[in-house]
């Protein structure tokens, strides 16, 4: 570590959102030093494990990096494993935390009990800002969770529709699909090729893990109902679908609904609205969110449609966003290449 600019280490650079991390912050011009951390890959190049990123250094183990040498440090943990590596970095006096995984996304440790299990940091909860900032603006203090990727696409599709017209929503359903490396970069059988290739499943429903996570966000904008949420796994390497279906008393017209996304997210860069419904090849490899929305006049329902690059707008991408916005700095510094 050392030189001008900021210092930063990454916390589990050789998963699958760490390696992106790796990739957009070695090109970000405000960075002038990082560390990037994993055990398994301790002492090996990171070109040599990941030839795509193109980028030089060598991987460390997590203790090697000096959390009094950092100013922001990015814990790219599964949740359970992160919240104790974000406590300590906070207790060493790391300017900023972003955190990736679940372990601050909910606001109290009795709902993250029902969903993940016991919290191992509760004290911190209260100090985590979600890092959505096209809903809920630039993160203040020292710790930022990370929104799940699904909960990106269907909060920011949602959030115009709760804010306006929230009591009148009868119910929501969010049939969502994803590509493979939303799974993380550990083999299993569920996400070995053998099991994806040539085909399709639905997964996790009825209580996927994301559910609780995307309710609650939707409750701080307006008044949301439980919300319905089928995962399906597809076999892209990257990238995420989510068509919507809201019953409201009074159905709105598309128009109107990409009026309030235009209204809503004038001044963010990374969010769209269009007629044209989103693909995810549209998004994949950007920061970008692409929402659109359509009314099914016969059953009388509101249909939305947003679609995300899990590594990156549900991930890597907006974490760096979120650093950006936290510091002070625009928020597409380094991604610009990625709207
Ligand atoms: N994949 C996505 O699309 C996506 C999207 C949004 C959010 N996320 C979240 O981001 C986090 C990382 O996801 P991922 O897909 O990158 O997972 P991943 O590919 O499995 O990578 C996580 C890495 O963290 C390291 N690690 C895990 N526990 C650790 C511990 N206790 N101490 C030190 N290192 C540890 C492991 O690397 P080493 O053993 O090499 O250290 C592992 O490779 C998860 O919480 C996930 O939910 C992922």
């Amino acid at each position: 570590m050392g030189g001008m600019g900021l210092k930063v280490g990454i916390f589990g650079g050789g998963g699958y959102a760490g390696a992106e991390l790796v990739r957009l912050l070695a090109g970000h011009p405000e960075v002038g030093a990082m560390g990037v951390a994993s055990r398994g890959y301790a002492g090996r190049e990171i070109r040599e494990v990941y030839p795509q990123l193109a980028v030089g250094g060598v991987y460390v183990a997590p203790e090697e990096i000096e959390a009094d040498g950092i100013d922001v440090a990015f814990v790219a943990y599964g949740h359970g494993e992160s919240a104790e590596a974000v406590a300590g970095l906070l207790r060493s006096g790391v300017r900023l935390v972003v955190d990736l995984s679940a372990d601050f996304r909910l606001p109290e440790a009795g709902l993250y009990g029902e969903w993940y299990g016991e919290h191992p940091a509760p004290e911190l909860l209260a100090e985590a800002h979600y890092g959505l900032p096209e809903v809920f603006g630039a993160a203040e203090g020292r710790l930022v969770a990370n929104p799940g990727c699904y909960p990106t696409a269907a909060v920011l599709a949602l959030a115009p529709v709760v804010r306006r017209v929230g009591p009148g929503i009868r119910s929501v359903t969010i049939n969502a699909l994803s590509g493979v490396s939303g799974a993380g970069a550990k083999p299993s059988v569920k996400t070995h090729f053998v099991s994806v290739n040539e085909s399709a499943n639905a997964y996790g429903a009825p209580r996927h893990r994301h559910t609780p996570e995307i309710e609650t966000v939707l409750r701080r904008v307006g008044e949301t109902p439980a919300v319905t949420f089928v995962p399906h796994l597809i076999p892209v390497t990257r990238g995420e679908l989510e068509t919507i279906v809201v019953d409201l008393e009074e159905v709105p017209e598309a128009r109107e609904v990409l009026g309030w996304y235009a209204e809503d997210y004038r001044g963010w860069g990374f969010v769209e609205a269009r007629e044209e419904y989103p693909h995810i090849a549209h998004v994949a490899n950007t920061n970008r969110c692409r929402l659109s929305a359509a009314v099914d006049e016969r059953a009388g329902k509101l249909l939305l449609f947003s679609a995300v690059d899990n590594l990156l707008k549900g991930a890597s991408g907006a974490a760096v966003q979120n650093m950006n916005l936290a510091l002070g700095y625009e928020e597409d510094l380094g991604l610009g290449h990625l709207k």
